[in-house]
């Protein structure tokens, strides 16, 4: 298994699941391997989570609302700082759960209204924006015969056609990237109480400007979702509040870009490690909707997902007390053997390959799936209608990015003649 086996220093070669981000993908893969056939329910004792590794085990926790809370999934892995408590009481910063660790009854409510905002037609509307990015990065480094996909391209494209969506002027984009960030820092980092309170201004920061730009809407509506979601409120606070609204824009700017770029770079990664599977696409493009889904399945962005367990439990004939919290690792459910025919392999033709659990399941399962989705077979349309010949540049590592529950590429060089 090689020297990541003790890299958390407990001795147990799956505690390296602890931080999967030191792993190389083929160390995560046979680490999940082993998992599932030895010890697929253990306990991490680094970061006092239970990994669970099957597919249907998975799908229980995930689906099942009245053992298993989801209220934990965007909470801090690293303790706050009372300071940035203090903070965000002093700035008014008051979001709450509404969607992903939202476990009252509201929840439905909120998310279907807000499943309106992500309609065909909305998609439809995207694309021509979505081949524009695609294709004006592609002109800004075809001559070079070479380029980091990541940087000069998936890492911006989500957020760019995220803010689309979401209304906000070209200008503010820099800005608001920055205050991404460092949302995802003070959730699932592991920063010093001075980088916690720079983190926390600029989530105050956010937080504000999402309440701004939701009463800029209700004085002129535009073609965007806030301005989808007034419409579907009609002014009915039993269908959405105002502040739901608020909240879910606050919510998006998290969810919906960083896990895009990661996959991204996954999937084009996993297509080009076979030139066989990228040749057949270029051959083929009809085969893109399904690679978009053997891609997800094969090696997803969202490498573990949390909940609360409300009640006693036996997963995997594995005795879980209440209280205590799981991580999900969803990119092993993908890979098990007693779901997945040959679920090592990546088969552009697989038929089931939409059963993945890349985008959670049941009733907190992706609002963006369809988003998702939508991106990803446009970037693999248009890559390879204008680089059928690219391939990976050699010699390179494909570090992960540095996360705890996301994976993709810090970089994925290619090349073409
Ligand atoms: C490939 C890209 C993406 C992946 C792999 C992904 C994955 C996930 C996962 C694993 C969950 C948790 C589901 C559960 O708890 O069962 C989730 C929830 C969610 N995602 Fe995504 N996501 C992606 C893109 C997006 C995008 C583009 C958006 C929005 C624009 C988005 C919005 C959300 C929201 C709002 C939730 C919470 C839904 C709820 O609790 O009702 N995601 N996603």
């Amino acid at each position: 298994m090689g020297d990541y086996a003790n890299s958390t220093g407990t001795g147990c070669p799956l505690s390296a699941l602890s931080d999967t981000f030191h792993l190389t993908n083929e160390q995560l893969e046979e680490t999940f391997h082993r998992a599932r056939a030895e010890r697929p329910v253990f306990y991490l004792e680094d970061i006092g989570f239970w990994a669970v590794t099957k597919y249907e085990d998975i799908k229980v926790v995930l689906g099942d609302k009245e053992r298993f809370s989801s209220e934990i999934t965007l909470e801090p892995l690293a303790p706050v700082a009372p300071e940035v408590l203090q903070l965000f009481k002093d700035r008014g910063f008051s979001p709450r759960p509404t969607l992903s660790n939202n476990e009252r009854d509201d929840h439905a409510r909120i998310r279907n209204n807000a499943l309106k905002a992500f309609s065909p037609a909305r998609m439809k509307k995207l694309e021509p924006y979505i081949r524009q990015l695609v294709n004006e990065a592609i002109n800004s480094f075809e001559a070079d015969k070479k380029a980091d996909l990541v940087r000069q391209m998936v890492y911006e494209l989500p957020a760019l056609v995220l803010f689309k969506l979401l209304g906000i002027p070209d200008g503010d984009v820099q800005k608001i990237k920055m205050w991404a960030d460092s949302r995802l820092i003070l959730s699932f980092g592991r920063p010093s109480v001075a980088d916690q309170l720079v983190a926390a201004g600029h989530m105050a920061d956010y937080w504000d400007y999402c309440l701004a730009h939701v009463r800029k809407r209700m004085e002129h509506p535009e073609d965007d979702l806030p301005s989808d979601m007034l419409a579907t409120r009609n002014g009915d606070d039993s269908i959405l509040t105002v502040e739901d609204i608020n909240n879910v824009v606050f919510g998006l700017l998290l969810a919906g870009h960083e896990t895009t770029t990661n996959m991204s770079g996954n999937a084009v990664l996993s297509l080009l490690e076979d030139l066989k599977n990228w040749d057949a696409l270029v051959a083929d493009p009809s085969l893109i909707k399904n690679a978009v889904e053997e891609c997800l399945r094969f090696r997803p962005s969202v490498v573990a997902w949390r909940r609360l367990v409300k009640e006693p439990v036996e997963l995997s004939g594995v005795k879980i007390p209440a209280g205590e919290r799981i991580l999900c690792y969803l990119p092993s459910g993908n890979r098990d053997e007693e779901v997945f025919d040959n679920g090592e392999v990546l088969d552009l033709h697989r038929k089931d390959a939409r059963s993945h659990v890349s985008f959670g399941y049941g009733r907190h399962f992706c609002l963006g799936a369809a988003l998702a989705r939508f991106e990803l077979k446009v970037l693999l349309e248009e890559l390879t209608r204008r680089l059928p010949g690219v391939r990976l540049c050699e010699g390179q590592d494909f570090e992960a990015v540095e996360a705890v529950q996301f994976r993709g590429p810090k970089e994925l060089w290619i090349e073409w003649d």
